[in-house]
């Protein structure tokens, strides 16, 4: 018997095939998980907040910003076999799981690989539950590898990079994007106080917080703070020039709670102002880093 597509870019004596009694794509666990304390609390935080984490997503805050963001590293993106390396719930694996995609969705989370699985289809995506930095993968196998919002959880996230690295097919592509430590927060921040204060005093008059909403929201224990141009230090140094670096979402940012009337239409105005900015003479201070990369031939 012919091994599957997945089967043959894995390291087979480093993963375990485990069996599902659903039709989910095929689920494989690594041998060997790193297993430091950092990663062991980071890993527990994100099995808990699995079942909610979509919906985090889908406040106009994020939602808006994210349409377009997904689809920009959709086209980015080439053909072939994708790893969407720290994939959560697959929301871009899910973006890229087409006829001409095949997609290894990793996390280190079970929670967040089952909500994964119930998403994707279960012919073009395998879900593969390792670390970042100890990928079951051949060298050289992969066309793309996408990582969002991955290495801020990493306490030495360049081991990452270099896994990411050593995967990749010359020629190949990888993409990362995390939250930038050079967004101007502190810019923002009076008038987002002034803007959740008047919220306070309008509330009195609103529905209670939904679920999802941004305030509700607590952070991993294990987060710091990435810039890009290190990224791309530590890139080059492992054979991946960068192609193009930059950020998205300046003025999307502005912390305005759900509750404020006409939230929805700051942010659909925001992002076009913001797209328009980083289209024409770039935007390097938006919240969200982004840099694409290719592998050296
Ligand atoms: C903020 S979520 C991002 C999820 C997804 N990439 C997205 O953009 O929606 C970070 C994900 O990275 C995973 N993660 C954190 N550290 C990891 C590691 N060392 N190896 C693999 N996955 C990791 C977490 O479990 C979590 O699912």
């Amino acid at each position: 018997m012919t091994a599957s597509w997945h089967e043959q870019i894995f390291f087979n004596q480093a993963v375990k095939r485990l069996e599902s009694l659903v039709a989910h794509p095929p689920m494989f666990v690594a041998t060997t998980i790193p297993d430091d304390e950092q990663s062991q609390a980071d890993e527990q935080y994100h099995d808990g907040e699995a079942d909610r984490y979509d919906s985090y997503s889908q406040t106009p805050r994020i939602a808006v910003a994210e349409r377009w963001i997904l689809s920009w590293i959709s086209r980015t993106i080439p053909n072939g076999v994708i790893v969407d390396l720290g994939c959560g719930t697959g929301r871009i694996a899910r973006q890229l799981a087409d006829t001409n995609r095949r997609v290894i969705a990793i996390d280190r989370s079970q929670q967040m690989l089952a909500q994964a699985g119930a998403a994707l289809p279960a012919d073009t995506t395998a879900l593969l539950r390792c670390d970042a930095r100890m990928v079951p993968v051949a060298d050289g196998s992969v066309d793309a590898v996408v990582c969002s919002g991955v290495l801020h959880h990493i306490p030495d996230w360049p081991a990452a990079i270099q896994e990411m690295s050593r995967i990749l097919r010359p020629g190949g592509t990888m993409i990362v994007r995390e939250p930038n430590a050079e967004y101007p927060e502190a810019l923002f921040a009076p008038v987002e106080r002034a803007i959740a204060t008047m919220a306070r005093i309008a509330s009195r008059h609103q529905r209670p917080a939904q679920v999802g909403e941004l305030d509700q929201f607590q952070p991993s224990p294990v987060e710091q703070p990435i810039v890009l141009a290190e990224v791309s230090k530590q890139a080059t140094q492992y054979g991946l020039r960068p192609t193009w670096e930059g950020s998205a979402k300046f003025f999307a940012s502005l912390g305005i709670p759900d509750a404020v009337p006409l939230q929805r239409l700051y942010f659909e105005v925001a992002n076009l102002v913001d797209r328009a900015i980083m289209n024409s003479i770039g935007l390097r201070r938006g919240s969200l880093a982004i840099g694409v990369y290719t592998k050296s031939i």
